[in-house]
């Protein structure tokens, strides 16, 4: 299985010790000091997010980079800081944030924060209409909580390459419905 097809949730968490191999800082624009966890990102997946944000610019939108990659470590420190706060945070070893191949993104028309705001701003729409074109999907999309078993989330894309982007987008399916197929469509 093409790690970039990982199911990453409750039912199939990442092992503690997992740490992606090629963990990289290319400088995206990011709302976050230089030196931090959360700018990294695994590397086929900076080079993918450059070209969505490069081309977003290109358009006059103002995406920013919230938050890449987190450890283990990192997903229990603010899954425990998160028991008193209203936002959802995945248990340890349940986030794709674990993978480097997430990233959350915002802009300052919703004040930098993940919120559900940021759906309709102008960056928000921009990004759900294209992030399939850059091999990205919005992992946790409205309705499909029930499956995905994680509130709606319209900040949070998910690397999974440009074919699978664009079956999932045209097809409506979540990353569980697509594993949950018994003869999934081959994927190159
Ligand atoms: N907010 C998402 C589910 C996470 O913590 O990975
Ligand atoms: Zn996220």
């Amino acid at each position: 299985m093409d790690k970039y097809f990982r199911l990453i949730n409750r039912e199939h968490p990442l092992p503690e010790n997992y740490i992606p191999d090629n963990l990289t800082d290319i400088g995206l624009p990011f709302d976050a000091l230089p030196g931090e966890q959360k700018r990294l990102l695994e590397e086929k997946t900076a080079y993918a997010v450059l070209e969505l944000i490069a081309r977003s610019r290109r358009e006059g939108l103002n995406l920013y980079c919230i938050s890449g990659y987190r450890s283990y470590k990192r997903q229990a420190e603010l899954y425990e800081e998160s028991r008193s706060a209203v936002s959802y945070v995945a248990p340890p070893g349940t986030s794709e944030h674990q993978s480097g191949l997430a990233l959350d993104l915002s802009c300052p028309a919703a004040r930098m924060e993940l919120t559900e705001a940021f759906a309709d701003t102008k960056e928000g729409i921009w990004l759900a209409a294209h992030a399939p074109l850059y091999g990205f999907i919005l992992r946790y999309p409205k309705n499909k909580e029930q499956i995905t078993g994680i509130p709606y989330e319209p900040w949070h894309i998910r690397y999974v390459t440009k074919p699978l982007a664009s079956y999932l987008s045209m097809t409506g399916l979540t990353l569980e419905e697509y594993h949950a197929m018994e003869n999934p469509v081959e994927i190159s």
